[in-house]
């Protein structure tokens, strides 16, 4: 790391460096005056040494250095001592450098919140302000970890045989999946390319050229609502492969995540558990469990349907969950539930509660239509046992078991059974194929477009199309979707038949998709594949929730960039140019 600059960085001295005269260029981290000394901590990204001014050897660099705030940018000459008082916590605590020159190479106003760890800024103020932010050693520790595991996927990847393919970023718009960014066209007035969701589409026509298998950490953008675990531009590890069935998809990406694992955490995970759409929909009411903790669902319905209680008379589906140890849950504590269920986000009209008390006698919101005896039932059926409260949710079956998936998710983390540290990996397999929107009075694809029925269902792709399960799997680490792939169409008669499932008529799935169905006319391999969200993957490994942290510069929650402050508008000479009318 010598430069022009410096002999070391800031990271580096050590006792054997003791007599050695050095320079070294950072940042003032924090200086401490006292009185006859003066110690300042210089930073940069490789860590602290620090320094030390003797009011005896030189009074005047002593009142220089004095004058200079956090911040600073500055180079210092001097010679390594053995410090008296060792700071175990740092690298470079066994030294001290005493200072015989001072150069400061700028200046720096007070900024807007401390350097350290635990910052007094707010998530706003470091958002605007994040060239700052990165300067933290937590933060800049997050982009280490992103740029190691990057480095561990390429290697692993090129061991593998897979081939890094770049593929554009100016494509064509496509009605399927969440929204598209949109960008205008100059030459091509009145038409516009679109941002990539992903590089599906092209992914599969470099498997027609014969590439075999290809990967590329990529970009996508996609026009949704954000949350925690969203961007609107987000990283994939995109993956393709020809020849292979689902079994080799997953035998390959476990054994990859597995690398990971080992080589980040020194973490064994073993092979993945499998678990069905419709297991983890029927236990878990998502399908993404989070399989840390158990409180599985368990049907209600054979014990508390005995035509005494309208509202569970008439639902059609009545589960539980037994939550362990809280049966002294309060009255309070139990509004709190109910208030949570009832959010429109979870969307239940109301909560029903067994206590099982230590003492083998039973508590419960239902008392008054119920016998003891069908109760004890009730909480036997839900397998809970003396101290356990059971939480019960009724309706309609895969609006009420989605709700009581995130009332399931809530207790978890009530009783802290959701370390981040502790990785529980899955794959959910056999999706189904066809999802029905209300709304919009058709299918969608689960998964997209492009994915393969399962042969032995093919047949009930015109029959029956909601019952077709598809080729299709997810890797769920901790509840979070980390990755999701298929085994694709490769037929085009079979993309045909898929296209008119979701209501394609032959003409519009020929206008949107027809390079992709030509071209399954020049001998298309069979093929699959899958992605991975690379910042997700980033935030579960240093055990956070949000994926911002590890990105070096994301948007906020409304998708704006606080510190560009984008999206702008543009100059009325710009839209000309695009001829676009803006009508205010
Ligand atoms: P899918 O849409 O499931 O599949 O995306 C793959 C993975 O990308 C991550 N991801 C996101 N991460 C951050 N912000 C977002 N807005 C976001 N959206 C998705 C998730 C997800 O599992 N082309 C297919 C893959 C394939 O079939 O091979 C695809 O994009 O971790």
């Amino acid at each position: 790391m010598k430069t022009a600059y410096r002999t070391h960085t800031n990271g580096a001295l050590r006792l054997t460096d003791v007599g050695a005269a050095v320079t070294l260029c950072g940042w003032i981290q924090r200086s401490r005056d006292l009185g006859g000394m003066t110690f300042v901590d210089l930073r940069d990204r490789y860590g602290i040494t620090q320094l030390v001014f003797n009011m005896e050897t030189d009074a005047a660099l002593c009142g220089r250095i004095r004058e200079l705030g956090r911040e600073c940018v500055i180079q210092v000459d001097g010679k390594v001592l053995e410090r008296s008082n060792k700071n175990p916590k740092l690298p470079t605590g066994d030294i001290e450098v005493e200072v015989t020159r001072l150069e400061v190479l700028n200046r720096s106003k007070t900024p807007p919140f401390t350097i350290e760890d635990n910052t007094d800024g707010g998530d706003e103020l470091r958002m605007k302000y994040r060239y700052l932010d990165l300067r933290r050693a937590c933060v800049r520790a997050n982009m280490e970890m992103r740029h190691r595991l990057g480095i561990e996927i390429r290697n692993y990847m090129n061991t593998l045989g897979f081939m890094e393919v770049e593929t554009p970023f100016l494509v064509k718009s496509t009605p399927e999946g969440a929204r598209d960014f949109v960008v205008p066209s100059r030459m091509n007035e009145g038409e516009f390319y679109a941002l990539p969701q992903s590089p599906q589409t092209l992914k599969q026509l470099l498997m027609v050229s014969g590439f075999d298998r290809y990967f590329q950490l990529v970009r996508c953008f996609r026009d949704e609502d954000l949350r925690a675990d969203r961007q609107p531009e987000f990283t994939q590890l995109d993956c393709e492969m020809s020849f292979v069935t689902q079994e080799d998809v997953l035998s390959t990406f476990e054994g990859l995540i597995a690398h990971l694992f080992k080589k980040e955490k020194g973490i064994d995970i073993g092979p993945l558990p499998r678990m069905t759409w419709k297991e983890a929909m029927e236990n878990y009411g998502s399908d993404k469990p989070d399989i840390r903790f158990d409180m599985r669902f368990k049907p209600l319905n054979a014990v508390l349907k005995q035509g005494v209680f309208g509202v569970l008379d008439q639902a059609e589906w009545i589960g539980a969950i037994a939550v362990p140890g809280a049966a002294e849950y309060t009255r309070k504590q139990l509004d709190e539930l109910t208030d949570f269920v009832k959010r429109p986000q979870v969307g239940a009209s109301g909560l029903m509660y067994i206590k099982c008390l230590p003492d083998g006698t039973f508590k419960s919101s239902i008392d008054k239509y119920y016998t003891p005896e069908q109760i004890q039932a009730a909480a036997a059926a839900a397998e809970a046992k003396a101290g356990d409260l059971v939480l019960i949710l009724c309706g309609a079956t895969r609006k009420t078991q989605v709700a009581l998936g995130q009332l399931r998710l809530e207790m978890g983390s009530r009783l802290g059974l959701r370390d981040p540290q502790n990785y529980k990996l899955l794959w959910v397999v056999d999706f189904p194929l066809l999802e029905w929107d209300e709304e919009a009075q058709r299918f969608f694809a689960m998964h997209h477009p492009f994915t393969s029925p399962k042969p032995e269902d093919e047949a009930l792709l015109e029959s029956d199309p909601g019952a077709v399960r598809a080729n299709a799997y997810d890797m769920v680490i901790n509840g979070v979707e980390v990755g999701g792939g298929s085994i694709r169409i490769h037929d085009r008669d079979l993309q045909n038949r898929m296209f008119r499932a979701l209501g394609f008529s032959d003409e519009e799935a020929q206008l949107q998709f027809g390079f992709l169905m030509g071209a399954f006319e020049y001998g298309a391999p069979p093929h699959g594949g899958i992605a991975f969200g690379f910042d997700r993957l980033c935030s579960l490994f240093g055990g956070a929730e949000s994926i911002r942290d590890f990105i070096a510069f994301p948007k906020n929650n409304a998708g704006r960039d606080t510190m560009l402050d984008a999206p702008s508008t543009i100059a009325q000479a710009q839209l000309d140019e695009l001829k676009i009318k803006t009508v205010k």
